[in-house]
């Protein structure tokens, strides 16, 4: 692919007339049946569950997706995807594969057997710890950051409404309250500690390990690091900090860690719910991972979903999107999706080094229906920002009170779709709506594991199909790394700094 082959697709598709969506639903009357879909899948033991995938109320229509088939085309995307799955250097700056999806059966023979014999370690050390093995477990604290707190943090949180086997806390800050509450709630007798890393040199968790473990030593434990399991990609680091190798769950490499969740970084997630939980998780993220990669075109939901991602950000220069989870289960989607998305494709060159041609990443932000209408709904429906909105909601509660309860949440869910798109006008201007304001919905039959798998991957290819939309490189993040070097400088005195920084650091009593 070049740029000028995307560049002329783009100019085709910056000349298509900008249409609303009310005229968009009146000229065709399939254009709900056009634009939505369900993907469905099996979980082993666990019968069929299924999401259907409405983008009829954004303003993609057969023009701009034809333009957009094309946009893939000249992008390369069936050959980006091909080598996503194949082991290729989908990830150039740093020569390395993406491998996540082999640790949910999607990859090489060899990437797959590697994981599955990773994840019978794991599972074999959850179930020792259920049994009893490292004696009474009432609790675990979980410390990475990013990749390595997020996705633990969204699961264990979405999926332990009703049942936990073992109560998790996710420590990820450094600000030492964080820690400090997690031992509030924690008996020391009683508790492991989980180090997240797949570096193993990450300041903020190698200093709240430190912590906890030292905790545990003043808490009359009498051997900490007995207490102490390692997940990461660099075991030889976690045997030099003093885990013992049989503690120690690694994952691959190429397995980057926002990516993480599906690997050992997931321990978490199998001590609370179970193996059986964690293993429909992988089953759900695989059925999409298979969706994805034989679906073509428009008929391929994550690469859709990337169409109108692309075309509200680069077309209609909307500089966010919103993300509203009409469950409390997915009240952490919106962290987690911040991380995935503004992480893999924040960036300003394209995968060889040279500078985009359009707009990337959208500042992605969101929170929970129906708390958000009372909030923040006041800008989507009346603001001067174009706020794309998607929707997530599930057609079976997650609650045992009265069906009145959920039926409310979801009636709500769908009203602000349609009050979004429709508007009201009226002739005082303060209370003029002037609608054709976009949103998509997935709606799950049910938000079981391997629903939230299904979900999460649904993302995570949205993702990779959006970077390969603009030519960019997912999977590497080196803009977090200047900020780091310059904390260790200041911290160590080397380096020169800029006045205020000085000013704010004698302030603080730094210096
Ligand atoms: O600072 C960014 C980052 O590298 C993320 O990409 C990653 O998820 C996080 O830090 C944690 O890294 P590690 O798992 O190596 O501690």
């Amino acid at each position: 692919m070049t740029s000028s082959d995307t560049s002329a697709v783009w100019e085709r598709l910056q000349a298509i007339e900008t249409r609303t969506l009310g005229d968009l639903f009146a000229a065709d009357a399939d254009r709900v049946e056009k634009l939505s879909q369900r993907i469905e899948f099996e979980v082993p033991g666990d019968g069929t569950n299924g999401m259907l995938l409405d983008w009829s109320k954004t303003h993609l229509d057969d023009g701009l997706l034809d333009g957009f088939e094309a946009l893939a085309d000249a992008a390369g995307f069936a050959e980006a995807r091909e080598a996503l799955f194949a082991g290729g250097i989908v990830n150039p700056t740093e020569g390395r594969p993406a491998t996540h999806g082999a640790m949910r059966g999607s990859g090489t023979e060899a990437d797959v057997e590697e994981a599955e014999a990773l994840l019978a370690r794991m599972g074999m050390l959850v179930e020792a710890i259920h049994q009893g093995a490292l004696g009474e477990v009432k609790h675990l604290i979980h410390i990475g950051i990013g990749g390595s707190a997020l996705g633990p943090d969204l699961a264990v949180d979405a999926l332990t409404r009703d049942l936990k086997l073992v109560d998790v806390h996710v420590v990820s800050n450094i600000d030492g309250l964080a820690l400090e509450q997690a031992f509030a709630a924690c008996d020391p007798a009683a508790t492991l500690i989980a180090v997240a890393s797949k570096t193993f040199t990450t300041t903020e968790t190698m200093t709240n390990a430190a912590s906890a473990l030292k905790w545990l030593e003043e808490n009359g434990v009498s051997d900490p690091s007995g207490r102490v399991v390692a997940l990461t990609a660099n075991p030889e680091r976690a045997v030099e900090w003093g885990v013992d190798e049989t503690r120690i769950l690694p994952f691959p490499e190429s397995v980057g860690g926002r990516y993480s969740l599906w690997s050992s970084i997931g321990f978490p997630v199998a001590l609370a719910v179970g193996m059986d939980d964690f293993r429909a998780m992988l089953a759900g993220a695989q059925a999409i991972d298979t969706h994805f990669r034989q679906t073509e075109g428009r008929t391929n939901g994550p690469l859709l979903a990337a169409f109108a991602d692309q075309y509200y950000s680069r077309l209609r220069g909307c500089q966010t999107r919103a993300v509203f989870a009409y469950d409390e289960r997915l009240a952490l989607l919106p962290d987690y999706l911040q991380q995935l998305e503004m992480e893999s494709n924040g960036k300003s060159v394209t995968a060889d080094g040279k500078p985009v041609d359009g707009p990337t990443a959208p500042i992605t932000w969101g929170g929970v229906g129906t708390d958000a209408q009372h909030a923040v709904f006041q800008l989507l429906h009346q603001g001067t920002h174009l706020v794309p909105v998607d929707f997530i909601a599930s057609i079976a509660p997650g609650d045992d009170l009265d069906p009145a309860h959920h039926k409310a949440l979801l009636m709500n869910c769908f009203a602000q779709g349609a009050a979004l798109m429709s508007g009201r006008k009226s002739h005082d201007p303060a209370r003029n709506y002037p609608g054709d304001r976009p949103s998509a919905m997935i709606l799950v039959d049910d938000l079981d594991a391997a629903m939230l798998g299904a979900l999460i991957a649904f993302h995570e290819h949205r993702t990779f199909a959006n970077a390969v939309l603009m030519g960019i490189n997912p999977f590497d993040q080196f803009g977090v790394e200047l900020g780091k070097e310059i904390a260790k400088q200041l911290g160590s005195g080397e380096g020169q700094f800029d006045p205020s920084t000085n000013a704010l650091m004698e302030a603080a009593g730094l210096r």
